[in-house]
């Protein structure tokens, strides 16, 4: 089997148009159902729908939890998410799979956890990559995207979108059991 992976030159939410559109062509040559995004304000995700809307494909968005930058606020406004709920995408908002209450220790005690140690580990990659792990698993976690199918997942550097992968998520408590078929596009390291 011969497969295509694009890389780009940088990380970053310059590359979010290309993405997009390269993971319309691989979804269009396949028969998943669903994409996975990690778009914190739900720009991205706007995007992404814009770009897919004409082929049968649910879309579901991760954002970063509350309290991530400010306490008490979200990343992604209420406008945001009832105009993604709107055009059919639900905004998953939760917990982190791959820093949880261990980052709490690891901050006020020092040293790291074993789930931030496979966060950057996935990292060496891209912070893409990683992306894609944690919010496959809180997406299947919250019942929203199906473990044992391929789904697409997309994540990116900050903001914005670099890295598609083709993968079958797991629940947190198989988290080996992820798979990683086909990487669609990164920025090279
Ligand atoms: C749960 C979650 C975890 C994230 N973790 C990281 C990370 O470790 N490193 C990183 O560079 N970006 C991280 N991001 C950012 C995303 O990869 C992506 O760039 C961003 O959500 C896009 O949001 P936008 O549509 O508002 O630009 C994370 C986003 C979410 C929702």
């Amino acid at each position: 089997m011969e497969k295509s992976i694009t890389y780009f030159e940088k990380p970053g939410p310059i590359n979010t148009d290309a993405i997009i559109g390269l993971v319309k062509e691989r979804l269009r040559e396949s028969d998943i159902k669903y994409v996975a995004v990690a778009s914190s304000t739900g720009v991205s995700a706007l995007k992404l729908n814009q770009a897919l809307k004409d082929l049968d494909i649910t879309i579901v968005n991760c954002s970063h939890h509350a309290g991530f930058k400010e306490v008490n606020k979200t990343r992604i406004s209420a406008e945001t998410r009832a105009q993604l709920e709107d055009e059919g995408i639900v905004t998953f908002i939760g917990s982190h799979a791959l820093s949880g209450v261990g980052k709490s220790i690891s901050k006020k005690f020092g040293g790291i956890t074993p789930v931030e140690i496979i966060a950057s580990t996935y990292r060496t990659i891209s912070q893409g990559f990683k992306v894609c792990a944690e919010i496959t698993i809180m997406l299947a976690d919250a019942g929203l995207i199906p473990v044992g199918e391929e789904v697409v997942a997309i994540g990116g550097t900050g903001s914005g979108l670099d890295t598609a992968v083709v993968m079958t998520a797991a629940n947190m408590t198989n988290a080996f059991d992820m798979k990683f078929h086909e990487i669609i596009a990164m920025p090279r390291p």
